[in-house]
């Protein structure tokens, strides 16, 4: 089959653009100020994350990718799935266990980080000549409803993605998602479950300091793609636990005062010395409350497994019958 498939890009044209405006706009006038976590992934971001998941610190790449070796044949087993549609699908390198013990006839990697995508893409296709890999740029906000599908379709959400979201946006996307599955089909979620504050903490303030320059990365495409003259460099990296949330926060802390020019946006923005602005949350979960939440939102919960260590879960969903 083709070994460089073209990814279909189901954002319409400038669709990408007006969205980081508006997110720019919006976060950088609100107090506290915010930024989306969306917009760390151009080309550069999406390869640090992947220097992440490879550091000491950052447990969770390793933890998920053991629950899946150990069980990607029951995987196969319990959904029996053709067609595998894979969101936020990053490099997709965990991905290849449930390749080599599923089924399928099509994947569907799903992302909006397009080049990096493009690329993770051609190397499976290459590596799995038998397989229809249909990748496509999209915004999992947005595009859902017309992401392309097939016959017994299994939806996978790996990585703990799905904890960058707040519960709010969790339930929409989850109710989302039980939409697109008719009665044949799945979903498998991958999410991070609440351990020790220590190692939680360290996951995201890693010693090398890769996670630092992905936080920073955000202010690098503002600069590129909105004219803006963010100095990297006079941003801290922080990472906080929020005991009552039960989430890490990252953010950016101003290590003095200074203004910020974001000339697409005709915007100035003042930061205060020591200003923070949240850049991502990081949910952890416990398998009671990750349980009522797919319910919630529709599904009937097959399977949540861990690792022995308990420290990441992955879980398979099913539409609940009514
Ligand atoms: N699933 C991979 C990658 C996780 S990193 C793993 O488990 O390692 C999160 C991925 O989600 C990135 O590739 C990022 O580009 C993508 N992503 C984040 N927000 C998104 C959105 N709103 N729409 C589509 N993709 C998104
Ligand atoms: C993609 N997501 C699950 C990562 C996480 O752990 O929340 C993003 C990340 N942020 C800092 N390190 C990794």
């Amino acid at each position: 089959m083709d070994a460089h498939p073209k990814p279909e890009i189901l954002l319409a044209p400038g669709a990408l653009d007006a969205a980081l405006r508006a997110d720019v706009r919006a976060g950088l006038t609100a107090t506290p100020k915010t930024l989306p976590p969306k917009w760390f992934y151009d080309e550069r971001g999406s390869a640090l994350f992947d220097r992440i998941t490879r550091l000491e610190e950052y447990y969770p790449t390793r933890r998920e990718r053991a629950v899946l070796t150990e069980r990607a044949a029951e995987v196969a087993a319990l959904t029996g799935a053709r067609t595998l549609v894979e969101l936020g699908a990053g490099s997709g390198e965990k991905t290849r266990l449930l390749l080599d013990a599923l089924d399928l006839d099509t994947y569907v990697p799903v992302d909006v980080s397009g080049e990096f995508l493009a690329e993770a893409a051609a190397k499976i296709a290459a590596d799995y000549p038998g397989l229809l890999v249909r990748p496509v740029v999209a915004d999992l906000e947005e595009h859902l409803a017309a992401l392309p599908s097939g016959p017994r379709p299994l939806v996978a959400f790996l990585g703990g993605t799905i904890g960058n979201m707040t519960p709010a946006e969790r339930h929409r996307f989850l109710t989302a998602v039980r939409g697109l599955l008719g009665p044949d089909g799945a979903f498998l979620l991958g999410a991070d479950l609440v351990k020790d504050t220590g190692r939680l903490v360290r996951a995201y303030h890693d010693a090398e300091g890769v996670t630092a320059a992905f936080n920073r990365n955000v202010l690098r495409v503002i600069n590129e793609r909105l004219d803006a003259d963010f100095d990297p460099d006079a941003f801290a990296h922080v990472a906080v636990w929020n005991e009552a949330e039960e989430w890490i926060e990252m953010r950016l802390r101003a290590l003095r005062p200074q203004t910020v020019h974001v000339r697409a946006l005709d915007l100035t923005v003042a930061f205060a010395d020591g200003e923070e602005m949240r850049t991502e949350i990081s949910a952890k979960f416990r398998p009671a409350g990750l349980k009522e939440e797919l319910t919630a939102a529709g599904f009937d919960v097959s399977v949540l497994w861990t690792d022995d260590d308990g420290d990441f879960s992955v879980t398979i969903a099913t539409p609940a019958s009514v």
